[in-house]
């Protein structure tokens, strides 16, 4: 079977001056067409930089030591700058963390969606405002004319992740890279975001990697968990395995941390 993404044995250190801080080490794993995979781990256990190594944006500081990261089929420590770039939007989507920095505050919603479509294709093209108007519908905004006019402060923080989602899903990707997408926004909000952006990965057979400190959100919705602990990979199983069957003390941490195991659930709205 071809997997989207293959990861073997994957290496990562970060050089400051003399020093190696080593961030990931033998970490390998596989994701399929439309499975849904959650990385789970404390701050600072290496999510996010085996997040960047898949899209191809490890700052200058980082030097991959060991393994191979294939997506699509393409050796990513093998790739141009140009190939790596293709890859991000067309192949993966990344729904970014913090709203309020990956939006650009001074231009118009519908124009930063604009122009994520528009890389996509690779140039202008005739009806990019009804896409980006059909966008904006699908991650579940009202009145998207008037979305798209609108600049991100004029947007609930909800509203701003939903159109963090748009902007993913412009390239029409294979894979949305969700880090950390909800951790600003209250239970209910998020509940609902994840909700959304589970529905559209699901009716268009994408798959789905979600970063979170939290097993709680994973073990809800991914297909697999692989639970990271100071760059390593500490478990690996679905949901049930994990919380049935940590074979770490570290995930029984994570368990009780998981305000999800603590408190009853409230309904999620469908
Ligand atoms: N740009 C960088 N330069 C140097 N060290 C870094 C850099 N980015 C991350 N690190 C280090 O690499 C390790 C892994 O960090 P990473 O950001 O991948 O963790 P994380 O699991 O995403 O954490 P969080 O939950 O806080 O987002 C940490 O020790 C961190 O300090
Ligand atoms: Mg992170």
């Amino acid at each position: 079977m071809n997997a989207l993404i293959e990861v073997h044995n994957l290496g990562i250190a970060y050089r400051q001056g003399a020093q190696h801080t080593q961030a990931v080490t033998d970490v390998s794993f596989s994701l399929a067409q439309g499975e849904t995979l959650a990385i789970v781990g404390e701050s600072g256990s290496g999510k996010t930089t085996v997040a960047n190594a898949m899209l191809g944006l490890l700052p200058d500081s980082a030097v991959l030591t060991a393994g191979r990261l294939v997506v699509a089929g393409q050796d990513l420590s093998q790739a141009s700058e140009r190939v790596k770039r293709q890859l991000r939007g067309r192949t993966i989507g990344l729904v970014p963390q913090d709203p309020m920095v990956s939006l650009n505050p001074t231009q118009r919603i519908g124009v930063q969606i604009a122009e994520a479509l528009v890389l996509a294709r690779g140039g202008r093209y005739r009806g990019v405002d009804n896409d980006v108007g059909e966008l904006l519908a699908q991650v579940g905004l009202d009145n998207p004319t008037l979305r798209a006019r609108q600049y991100p402060h004029e947007l609930s923080g909800g509203m701003r992740q939903r159109v963090l989602i748009a902007i993913a899903l412009a390239g029409n990707p294979r894979l949305i890279i969700a880090d950390e997408p909800t951790s600003a926004l209250d239970v209910t909000v998020q509940q609902r975001i994840l909700d959304h952006l589970e529905g559209l990965v699901r009716e268009r057979g994408i798959s789905l990697l979600i970063i979170t400190h939290d097993l709680g959100v994973a073990a809800d919705r991914a297909d697999r968990v692989l639970v990271m602990k100071s760059g390593r990979l500490v478990e690996h199983g679905t949901p049930q395995q994990v919380l049935a069957k940590p074979t770490q003390p570290y995930t029984r941490a994570l368990i009780a941390a998981a305000p999800a195991f603590a408190e009853p659930r409230a309904p999620r709205a469908a």
